[in-house]
């Protein structure tokens, strides 16, 4: 029987500092009745100063760890748009940190899809015979690259982390993770973007001059990715579901990057999927980028709308652009 990545554990943090829809509008032209009606959101998790998203990486990556009850893995691959440092990547430090000795360690970027994109990555390098197991970790602190007068970005995202514990199994398991239905589209590139202090618009500096970008903040075209991320999560949710041989009526949860309400609404609508086979925590959480996914499984889990046999359909989109999906049979699991 063919090598399968099989999920053994998971865990997810988020900062404890809640900001409500009424503490933004009393900074920002925005009401708490806006927020609610056009995104679902109420609060967000907004990390202190001080944290860096490695941070974040470490406390859900110990969770996940415990819950998978292990000590060591042999990759840890770490999906952000936030990492630390442009330079090195934000996953050594964490694997440091976590105490798992000299594992391989590389960030992905994908933004809100990260945490798919890593998960292909670290079944690829199990059923390759890589890995015996891999630490996928999605973790963003966009909290950091929000434009403080932006009220559309700052109602949106939150801070978070989340991830799974990864190992060799059987593709008849539950948790084992089948093929995976990912995508680009580079074209979209300008539709969510940090536009400077990369390569492309580097930090200038000038005699007598602190370093400065001419645009350092998150930048997205929240209407035309809208329109973008309802028909490519739903076509792509159809088709992971469809190589497993379910029919739609036969997904028991879709858990959707939590990136808005109404396009969970409308991914559901498209699919033909009762709206209550959704899992929802934005409204908790709001969009935690590339730890949406695990954090939403780790609530699903602990309000019993995720339980052990479900057929579960995964799939997210953001920049890039990127989207993708996989399905499978949730395992027996305690989030650690
Ligand atoms: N409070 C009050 N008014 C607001 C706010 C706010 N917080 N934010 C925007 N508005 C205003 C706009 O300025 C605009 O005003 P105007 O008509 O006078 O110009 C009006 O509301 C409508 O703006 P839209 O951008 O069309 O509002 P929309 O209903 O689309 O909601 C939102 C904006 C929430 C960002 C939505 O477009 C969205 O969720 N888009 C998709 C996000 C997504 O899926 N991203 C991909 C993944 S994320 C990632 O990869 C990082």
């Amino acid at each position: 029987m063919s090598r399968t990545a099989v999920i053994r554990g998971i865990g997810a943090w988020v900062p404890p500092r809640i900001v409500t829809n009424d503490e933004l509008a009393r900074e920002l032209d925005t009401s708490d009745e806006w927020i609610r009606s056009r995104t679902g959101i109420s609060q967000r998790h907004i990390a202190d100063p001080d944290m860096a998203t490695s941070d974040l990486a470490v406390e859900a990556g110990g969770r996940a760890l415990k819950s998978a009850s292990t000590a060591s893995v042999d990759f840890v691959i770490v999906a952000t748009s936030t990492p630390d440092r442009p330079c090195p990547a934000t996953a050594p430090s964490v694997a440091s940190r976590l105490g798992l000795g000299t594992a391989a360690a590389f960030d992905v970027g994908a933004v809100c899809t990260g945490f798919l994109y890593s998960l292909a990555a670290g079944a690829g390098l199990i059923a390759a015979g890589t890995a015996e197991s891999v630490l996928v970790l999605g973790a963003d602190t966009f909290s950091t690259i929000l434009d403080p007068v932006d009220r559309s970005t700052r109602a949106v995202f939150g801070d978070g982390a989340g991830g799974v514990v990864l190992a060799a199994g059987a593709p008849d398991e539950p948790g084992a993770l089948g093929r995976f239905d990912l995508a680009s589209d580079g074209e979209g590139s300008d539709l969510i973007t940090v536009p400077s202090g990369g390569s492309r618009d580097p930090v200038r500096t000038g005699p007598g001059r602190a370093a400065e970008a001419a645009d350092p903040y998150f930048r997205m075209e929240g209407r035309t990715v809208f329109r973008n991320a309802v028909e490519r999560m739903a076509a792509s949710a159809l088709r992971v579901a469809g190589a497993r041989g379910w029919d739609v009526g036969a997904v028991d949860l879709l858990v959707a990057h939590q990136a808005n309400l109404r396009i969970m609404n409308a991914v559901a609508d498209r699919m033909r999927l009762p709206r209550e086979r959704c899992a929802v925590n934005v409204d908790r959480v709001g969009n935690t980028a590339a730890a949406s996914i695990p954090l939403a499984l780790v609530d699903a889990m602990d309000d019993g709308t995720l339980r052990p046999g479900h057929r579960v359909v995964l799939t997210a989109f953001g920049g890039g652009l990127t989207w993708g999906s996989c399905a499978l049979r949730w395992p027996d699991l305690v989030a650690g």
